[in-house]
C-alpha cells in the first residue's frame, strides 16, 4: 500500500500523453506565444491583491511595505524558477499537479491537485466579490456623471455572509447595515447575495468555455489596458507627488514622532504578507497553458519570469506613489486605495478616479479570467491520469477546450458566492498557493539533473552544500542580534497575561500558533540545512522552500484548521476514486 500510495509517473510518459491526442475528442490548440504568455501572467497577478488590499497592507506598514513586496517578489521569484524548470521539464498542462506527480508520487500529486482547487477557484472567489465591489462603485460614479441612479441595493452587492458577519461583530460599515436593514424576508430568510459577483463568474465561464482563442484576444486587450491606466496612475500620482512637495510622507512620524520610513517597525510591514503574497499569485497560472503554447520549453519560463518582474516594478512604484500621495494611517478602511488618493481630500483629480474604477474592473475581470482556465486545465490533468472521473478530461469537439471541467469550474467558483466571504476565501487561497509552492520548489531538489539542452529553459545549479546552510546560520544570528528574545520567546506558552485570552477573544491556541508556526519552520531550516549540505541541493530550489515556508508562518490557527480540514475531505476523496482508479493502480493490477 505504502508503495503505491508514492508510485510516479515517468516525466517521458507524462510529455506522451500530453501530446497524443488521445484524451476524449482531440488536443488544445498551440496558439500561445512568448508575448501571450507574459501577458497572461500579468492578466492573472495585478488583479484584487493591488487594487483592493494595497490599502490595508500600506496602513499596516507604512511606504516600507516595498520591502514587503522585493522580499514576497523574491520569495515567488525563486518559485517561478522551480516551476519554469519543471515547465521545461514537463511541458503537459496540469501545472503543480503534474511536477508533483513526478517527483513526490501520486498521493502528494493529488494533495497538490486538491490544493490548487483553493487557489485557482476559491481565489477567483475573492476576485468576483472585489470585481463586484468596484463594478457598483463604478456605476455609482458613472451615475452621478450623467445624472441618473444606476445604484445597485446594498442587499444585491454584498454576499449574506458577510453581512451576517459584520452585524453579529457589532460593525460600523454603513453600506452592510444598509444591506441587512433593507433586505427582503422570503421564508424567515433575508435575501442578501452578491449579484454581480454571480454574474461575472457566469460570463467568464462562457467566455473560457467558447475557446482559448477568443479567450486571449479579450485578455491582451485587458491587459494593455490595465497596465496603460496603472502606468498613468503611477505618472499622474508621481508628478504630483513631487509638484506638491508631498515627498515627506515617504518618511512619517511614527508614535514616538519621529521620522521613518517603516513608522510601525518591520513588524508592521510583516502584518501586511497575506494580502501582498496574494497580489502575487498567478505567475505559476501560465504553467497550465503548457499545451496551449508553441514553444512552451522555452516560453514558459520567459513568460512567468517576465510577467513577475514586470508586476515587481508596478507594485513598488504604485506602493511608493500610494504612500508619497497620502500619509500611510489615511488608508485605515479604504479598501480602493487608487481611486482614494485622487478624492478631491487628496490629489483632487476627478476624471482620475472615475479611470481607475474602470481598470481595476479590467484588471480583475482578467484576474478572473486566467484562473477560469487554469482550473479545467488542472482537472483534465488529473483525469488523465485516472484520478478524476473520465468526463474531464472531455474537449469540446467545435472550440477544443475542456468543457465538462470549465463548467463545474464555473459552479465552484459560482455557488459559493452565495454563502461564503472575502475574508474566509482569502486566507483558504493564500495558505494552499503557498503550501503548493514550496511542494514544487522540494519537487525541484527530488528531479534529477539534466544536462542542458539548446534553446530550453535549465535551472542553473548552484551548490547550496555550504551556501545554504551558511544562510541559515546568518538567519539565526540576524534575528537573535534584532532581538535577544526572539527564540527564548517563541517557546513561551504562558499566555495568561494576554488580554485578548481574558475577554474570550482568542483562545490558547489562536495565541500558540504563531509560536508554534515558527518553531516548526526553524527546525525544519535548520534540517533542510544539514541535508543541503549532505546531499548537495540545489541552492535556488532550497532558498524557494525557506522562503515559502516563512510566509506560511503568518497563518492564523484557523487558517490551519480549514486547511487541514480540506486535505482530510481530499484524503477521503482520493481512497475512495483516484487510489483504485488511477492509471498507475490499473498498470499495476495488469503486471501482477
Ligand atoms: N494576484 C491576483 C490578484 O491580485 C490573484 O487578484
Amino acid at each position: 500500500m505504502a508503495n503505491s500510495l508514492f508510485r510516479k509517473k515517468n516525466i517521458s510518459s507524462i510529455i506522451a500523453e500530453g501530446s497524443d491526442g488521445s484524451h476524449g475528442g482531440g488536443s488544445l490548440k498551440r496558439v500561445l506565444t512568448v508575448k501571450d504568455l507574459t501577458f497572461f501572467g500579468i492578466a492573472a497577478i495585478l488583479g484584487a491583491g493591488s487594487f483592493s488590499s494595497l490599502g490595508g497592507a500600506v496602513f499596516n506598514g507604512g511606504p516600507g511595505v516595498v520591502v514587503l513586496f522585493i522580499i514576497t517578489a523574491i520569495a515567488c521569484g525563486f518559485t517561478a524558477l522551480c516551476y519554469s524548470e519543471f515547465a521545461s521539464r514537463i511541458p503537459v498542462a496540469g501545472s503543480a499537479y503534474t511536477y508533483a506527480y513526478a517527483s513526490f508520487g501520486e498521493l502528494f500529486a493529488w494533495i497538490i491537485g486538491w490544493a490548487l482547487i483553493m487557489e485557482y477557484s476559491i481565489g477567483n472567489i475573492y476576485v468576483a466579490y472585489s470585481w463586484s465591489d468596484y463594478f457598483t462603485s463604478f456605476l455609482d460614479k458613472l451615475g452621478q456623471g450623467l445624472n441618473m441612479n444606476l445604484h445597485i441595493p446594498a442587499y444585491l452587492s454584498t454576499s449574506y455572509m458577510e453581512a451576517k458577519h459584520a452585524v453579529t461583530g457589532g460593525s460600523t460599515n454603513a453600506d452592510i447595515l444598509e444591506a441587512w436593514n433593507t433586505a427582503p424576508v422570503m421564508g424567515g430568510l433575508k435575501i442578501i447575495l452578491d449579484l454581480p459577483a454571480i454574474i461575472i463568474a457566469f460570463l467568464i465561464t462562457c467566455l473560457v468555455y467558447r475557446g482559448i482563442k477568443e479567450s486571449r484576444n479579450f485578455s491582451n486587450l485587458m491587459v494593455w489596458l490595465k497596465m496603460g491606466v496603472v502606468i498613468l496612475i503611477i505618472l499622474v500620482g508621481g508628478y504630483l507627488v513631487f509638484s506638491n512637495g508631498l515627498t515627506h510622507n515617504w518618511t512619517p512620524p511614527d508614535d514616538a514622532g519621529v521620522r521613518s520610513f517603516m513608522p510601525n517597525g518591520f513588524k508592521g510591514v510583516m502584518m501586511a504578507v497575506a494580502g501582498v503574497f496574494f497580489a502575487y499569485i498567478g505567475f505559476d497560472a501560465v504553467s497550465v497553458l503548457a499545451e496551449e503554447s508553441k514553444n512552451p520549453q522555452r516560453d514558459l519560463p520567459r513568460g512567468m519570469i517576465l510577467s513577475l518582474v514586470i508586476c515587481t516594478i508596478v507594485y513598488i512604484l504604485l506602493t511608493l506613489v500610494l504612500t508619497g500621495a497620502v500619509n500611510y494611517r489615511n488608508f485605515d478602511g479604504v479598501g480602493d486605495p487608487l481611486a482614494f488618493i485622487f478624492e478631491p481630500q487628496n490629489l483632487d483629480i476627478g476624471w482620475m478616479q472615475f479611470l481607475v474604477a474602470i481598470c481595476a474592473v479590467v484588471a480583475m475581470t482578467s484576474v478572473l479570467l486566467v484562473f477560469q482556465m487554469g482550473q479545467p486545465r488542472i482537472w483534465m490533468s488529473m483525469s488523465r491520469d485516472g484520478l478524476l472521473p473520465p468526463v474531464f478530461q472531455k474537449i469540446h469537439t467545435k472550440f477544443k477546450t475542456p468543457s465538462f471541467a470549465t463548467i463545474i469550474t464555473g459552479l465552484v467558483v459560482g455557488v459559493p458566492i452565495l454563502f461564503t466571504d472575502k475574508t474566509f476565501v482569502l486566507d483558504f487561497t493564500s495558505i494552499a498557493t503557498l503550501f503548493a509552492f514550496v511542494l514544487v520548489c522540494g519537487g525541484v531538489l527530488l528531479i534529477p539533473r539534466k544536462e542542458k539542452v539548446a534553446g530550453r529553459f535549465q535551472l542553473p545549479y548552484i551548490n547550496g552544500q555550504f551556501i545554504f546552510p551558511l544562510i541559515i546560520a546568518g538567519a539565526i544570528v540576524l534575528a537573535y542580534s534584532l532581538s535577544k528574545t526572539y527564540f527564548t520567546g517563541m517557546f513561551n506558552m504562558d499566555f495568561s497575561a494576554d488580554p485578548d485570552l481574558a475577554s474570550g477573544k482568542k483562545t490558547f491556541m489562536d495565541l500558540a500558533i504563531p509560536n508554534i508556526s515558527l518553531i516548526v519552520f526553524w527546525g525544519f531550516a535548520i534540517l533542510l540545512a544539514v541535508l543541503a549540505f549532505i546531499k548537495k541541493y540545489s541552492l535556488i530550489p532550497l532558498m524557494g522552500v525557506i522562503t515559502c515556508m516563512y510566509l506560511l508562518t503568518g497563518m492564523s490557527k484557523s487558517n490551519w484548521v480549514w486547511f487541514i480540514g480540506w486535505l482530510v475531505l481530499g484524503a477521503i476523496i482520493y481512497f475512495l476514486y483516484g487510489y483504485r482508479k488511477s492509471k498507475l493502480a490499473t498498470a499495476e493490477t495488469a503486471t501482477t
